[in-house]
């Protein structure tokens, strides 16, 4: 029976963590500490609101009184808030410095007070891009080469983790894993922004030549990762975290969505491209796999569909977050 601290609990993967975690783990109790920026909605955790073993306090991780007292109730750590979205970060990185660097170390020296194990829900993309052409892929080895703000904003953040496990002894894990995608993420994100302009009659915005790669990852894949890493995952350890998507380009997800929802390719935009953007990202997974027995169960195909079906059930969660995220498209001119 153990308790769990969940930070940023609220968003796309938190909700679905503690969703997750309290239907395979009923003996365990969970407090979800978020803030609630414009990520963060309640809405997403309905399932578990009248859980007794579920808790949900509105705060910031910067608040070192209560990040203290709620570490000091606490038997292990699960951090998962930050600010995630990359096209955010290129419009204004002060927040993302806050909340993913400060944040973490303030979350950090409560922890090492305690002496309670972290886990640190960390990104693919502190590697930086590999090349269309290659084979390659990011193993836990891999040079870290951020590239957006965001990106570097989590590089620090994990740099921050390792140290405090050199120097204060912090028994920590940390997994980097892939773009995730499922029911709850917010409608800024490529899926959810391409199903959603479709149901409003809207073209799906395709940055630069389309020809960028991404390695989708189930949520509940990712949760399942993160529960096997917290039930036998070595201290001191990071476990890269990876999809079934193989080499899947954002021209070619968008014509898949397109034929799922049986509308025609004239409905691709191609528009400015991201700064910075990076070209590719594929993650070799062998190490959990080898170590802990897991593998990605949720093939992209089939959950692409599953997830299309989500958001034209659920279009009362999404629409009062679409047009705040449009907005932000119109400042970047995507
Ligand atoms: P999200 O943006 O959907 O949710 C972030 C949550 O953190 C929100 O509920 C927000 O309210 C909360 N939050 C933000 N700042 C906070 C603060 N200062 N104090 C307390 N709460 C705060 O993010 P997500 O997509 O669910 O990502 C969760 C984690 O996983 C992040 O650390 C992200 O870097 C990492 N990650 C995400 C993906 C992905 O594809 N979404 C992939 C790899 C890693
Ligand atoms: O790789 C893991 C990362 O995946 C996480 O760490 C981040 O938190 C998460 O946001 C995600 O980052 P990306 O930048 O890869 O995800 P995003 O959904 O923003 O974009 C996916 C790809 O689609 C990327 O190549 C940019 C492109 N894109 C995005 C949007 C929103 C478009 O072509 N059109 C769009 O409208």
């Amino acid at each position: 029976m153990s308790k769990l601290l969940v930070t940023g609990g609220a968003g796309f993967i938190g909700s679905n963590f503690i969703s997750y975690w309290l239907s395979q783990h009923p003996e365990d109790s969970i407090t979800n500490l978020d803030a609630l920026t414009y990520a963060g909605n309640e809405a997403n955790l309905a399932d578990v609101q009248d859980n007794s073993k579920y808790s949900f306090l509105k705060g910031n991780i910067l608040d070192k009184e209560i990040v203290g007292r709620l570490v000091g109730e606490a038997d292990i750590v699960v951090h998962f808030a930050a600010e995630s979205h990359v096209d955010r970060s290129i419009l204004g990185p002060e927040a993302f410095v806050e909340t993913n660097v400060k944040g973490t170390f303030v979350l950090l020296d409560a922890v090492r007070q305690r002496k309670i194990h972290f886990h640190h829900i960390s990104t693919d993309e502190v590697f930086g891009a590999l090349a269309l052409d290659s084979a390659e892929k990011f193993t836990e080895a891999t040079p870290y080469y951020p590239h957006s703000p965001y990106s570097a904003s989590k590089a620090a953040s994990d740099h921050l983790v390792r140290a405090y496990g050199d120097t204060y002894g912090l028994a920590y894990t940390i997994t980097n894993c892939s773009n995730n995608f499922g029911p709850y993420q917010h409608p800024e994100k490529f899926i959810p922004r391409m199903i959603t302009n479709l149901s409003d009659g809207q073209p799906v915005k395709v940055y630069g030549d389309g020809k960028y790669v991404r390695d989708w990852l189930h949520v509940l894949d990712h949760c399942r990762a993160i529960d096997a890493v917290l039930q036998s995952g070595k201290s001191g350890e990071t476990y890269l975290v990876g999809g079934m998507s193989n080499d899947v380009n954002n021209l070619e997800v968008a014509k898949l969505l397109l034929q799922h929802m049986n509308l025609s390719e004239d409905k691709i935009e191609f528009v400015k491209d991201r700064p910075g953007h990076d070209r590719r990202y594929a993650v070799d997974w062998s190490r959990i796999n080898k170590d802990l027995g897991w593998e990605p169960e949720h093939s992209f195909e089939e959950w692409l569909k599953e997830t299309i079906t989500w958001y034209q059930q659920n279009e009362a969660w999404w629409r009062p977050l679409k047009e705040e995220a449009e907005q932000l498209y119109v400042k970047s001119g995507q």
